[in-house]
């Protein structure tokens, strides 16, 4: 939220003062002297005033997991295994996923307290590419491509899926490249073919590839530079 309205919800100001303290230069967000009232201000900005913390700023945390299969994508679930419980982490129920997998679905998984970042990565408007490597039970013909390309009508959310790219790599086996991630979206989309997938293996995250070096259920912290690329 805006720098003004921050200060003017604790009871210590009122409209006027926020204004007079942001003028008089005596506010400062992340350890600098803010005057500007349209400065953002989130749960991970640390504030002061006169040099006393208003809010201290939590962590922001980034985790790269590769999700196994025979797990739920959900922070809690009554009967089944989640990817939370493969996180070791103190407080890792402020942590949320960025986009989801299937209960079988395999690999890239980003895990995170950081709600603008999230977003960033899975809304369709930054056309962030999700790769997925798929394995299906019948064959990929040529077809496929041309019609991916051009979009496959959801009756259900009434709309046409953003142009995605198919790179066959064998008679079964092929990478697909989506910007959305609407629910089993990529099962629903070889389902127009009536051809079941059989495996499915999330390779990559817009610029984010996931780690070879991580083993089903391992996880490991993303680097600045990483988190720096959305
Ligand atoms: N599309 C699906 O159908 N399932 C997933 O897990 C991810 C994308």
């Amino acid at each position: 939220m805006r720098v003004d309205r921050f200060l003017s919800n604790l009871p210590r100001f009122n409209r006027q003062q926020v204004r007079l303290a942001l003028v008089e230069r005596r506010i400062k967000v992340d350890g600098q002297i803010v005057s500007d009232p349209h400065t953002e201000v989130r749960e991970f900005s640390r504030v002061e005033c006169d040099d006393e913390v208003l809010q201290a700023g939590k962590a922001a945390r980034y985790f790269m997991l590769h999700k196994p299969a025979g797990c739920v994508s959900a922070t809690r679930d009554p009967e089944h295994p989640t990817v939370l419980d493969l996180i070791h982490e103190p407080d890792k129920h402020d942590l949320h996923i960025a986009g989801r997998l299937d209960f079988n679905t395999t690999g890239l998984m980003l895990i995170t307290n950081d709600g603008s970042w999230s977003r960033r990565l899975t809304q369709p408007q930054t056309k962030l590419a999700k790769i997925y490597y798929v394995e299906t039970e019948q064959l990929i013909t040529p077809e496929y491509a041309e019609t991916f390309a051009r979009g496959l009508y959801f009756a259900f959310e009434d709309l046409t899926t953003q142009p995605a790219d198919l790179q066959l790599l064998a008679p079964r086996a092929a990478r697909l490249a989506i910007i959305e991630g609407r629910y089993h979206q990529v099962k629903r989309m070889f389902g127009h073919f009536d051809n079941k997938v059989m495996r499915l293996h999330r390779e990559q995250m817009g610029p984010l590839t996931l780690d070879s070096a991580l083993k089903p259920g391992e996880y490991r912290p993303l680097s600045a530079a990483e988190i720096a690329l959305i």
